[in-house]
């Protein structure tokens, strides 16, 4: 039940399910990764009060992926090195606009 958007030159997810984050069920809070749902990575990221929070992790700029940076708690693009806080909005370009907000449903 993984409804996508069909823009080409990012592909993302408009929203996921519980169960499509089964397996970030051991993620403690203030941690985040990437998780693969289907073919698609998705950022997660878990706050403080336990709320699960989920974006695209193609990075906006190009289309990279993006990684989790433990030590920075951001996510980090290995392409031009933009950067965005765990809450997706861009704090480093090139990218200029913010990882794309999955709703988890
Ligand atoms: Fe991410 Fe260029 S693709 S910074």
């Amino acid at each position: 039940f993984i409804k996508e958007t069909g823009n080409m030159a990012a592909q993302y997810l408009d929203w996921i399910t519980a169960s499509d984050l089964k397996n970030t069920a051991d993620l403690p809070a203030g941690e985040g990764g990437i998780i693969s749902i289907g073919l698609r990575k998705a950022a997660v990221y878990r706050d403080y009060d336990n709320t699960l929070k989920a974006f695209s992790a193609v990075c906006p700029h190009l289309g990279c992926i993006v990684n989790w940076n433990a030590d920075e708690k951001s996510f980090d693009c290995p392409c031009h090195g933009s950067r965005f806080a765990n809450d997706g909005t861009v704090i480093n370009g090139p990218a200029q606009s913010d990882l794309a907000k999955i709703q988890v449903k």
